[in-house]
């Protein structure tokens, strides 16, 4: 663990642990995580609670830089965490990045 401006760098596993367009639930520092691998290599990282009513963004459906909630099918754009219009809220985002095909997230 590294503390940075962003704040704690913490290894979450290797790039190829995480699949495409696939998320995935993780817990750190106590708070429930949903990180995409997008379709560019990039990844993302929010909270993984919908702000409707809880569900878990990990098991959506992801698009380009959103997902799809798996309950109501709310949008929810993965850079901002603002749910996209008619619906409204937003979720915590987490910066996160690889590096030397290790996975880290900042929390
Ligand atoms: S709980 Fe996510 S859209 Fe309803």
């Amino acid at each position: 663990m590294n503390k940075t401006k962003d704040g704690t760098k913490i290894n979450i596993g290797n790039v190829q642990e995480f699949g495409e367009k696939v998320g995935k639930e993780i817990t750190v520092n106590g708070e429930t995580v949903a990180v995409f691998k997008l379709s560019n290599g990039k990844f993302k990282a929010i909270e993984n609670r919908c702000p409707h009513k809880g569900g878990p963004l990990s098991r959506g459906i992801v698009s380009g830089e959103h997902v799809f909630c798996p309950l109501h099918d709310w949008k929810v754009c993965l850079s901002s965490g603002n749910v996209e219009e008619p619906d409204e809220g937003c979720v915590k985002t987490y910066k996160v990045e690889s590096e030397d095909d290790v996975v880290y997230i900042y929390i």
